[in-house]
């Protein structure tokens, strides 16, 4: 499966435009979970036809290399405040949803005037809850991929497109 640099750039078109619509009048405050969004907060920044704010949370989920356990470290924290704010959780991959659930609830916690999502691949049927996703950029079957912000051990995050990671055992 490979999604194409292509087929990201028209589907980000259409995403940029849903959230411009969305949001005139407001000034959404992105918020790109590092590392694997940035490629795709980057662009998507660049489709919105709004005043944008940014800020960047890192966070680590223990596990293995390719799979979550649900243990997610906050190891940057945001440096804006979230009250009264628009925010729009820019995300990779949602795969089993919890780093997105854990996320969510921290988040709501700084009393935001809204929280949406906007994830750039959503991993076919693996959530235990609705995950909740305003934005979707491709929804994809249950393969490991790389590419455009994703990667195995670091690697291959700088691939403009997106493909099925085949040396993974997951
Ligand atoms: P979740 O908590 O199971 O939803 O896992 C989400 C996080 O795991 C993502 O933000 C990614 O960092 C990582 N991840 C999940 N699936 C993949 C994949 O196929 N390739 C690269 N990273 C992945
Ligand atoms: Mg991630």
């Amino acid at each position: 499966m490979v999604v194409t640099a292509e087929q990201i750039r028209a589907r980000i078109a259409e995403l940029g435009a849903e959230i411009t619509e969305d949001y005139r009048g407001r000034t959404p405050l992105l918020v790109g979970v590092l590392k694997g969004a940035f490629m795709f907060m980057s662009d998507i920044a660049r489709a919105v036809a709004l005043p944008v704010e940014f800020d960047f949370m890192a966070v680590s989920s223990y596990g293995s290399a390719t799979k979550t356990s649900g243990v997610v470290r906050i190891v940057k924290d945001l440096d804006m405040d979230l009250s009264d704010r628009d925010v729009i959780i820019v995300e990779d991959i949602v795969d089993s949803g919890l780093t997105l659930q854990y996320l969510r609830r921290n988040l709501l916690a700084r009393h935001p005037a809204s929280i949406a999502v906007c994830a750039m691949l959503l991993r076919e049927g693996l959530q235990k809850h609705d995950p909740d996703l305003r934005y979707v950029g491709f929804s994809i079957p249950p393969d490991f991929v790389v590419g455009y912000g994703l990667d195995v051990g670091e690697r291959y995050r700088n691939l403009p497109y997106i493909c099925v990671y085949k040396g993974a055992a997951h």
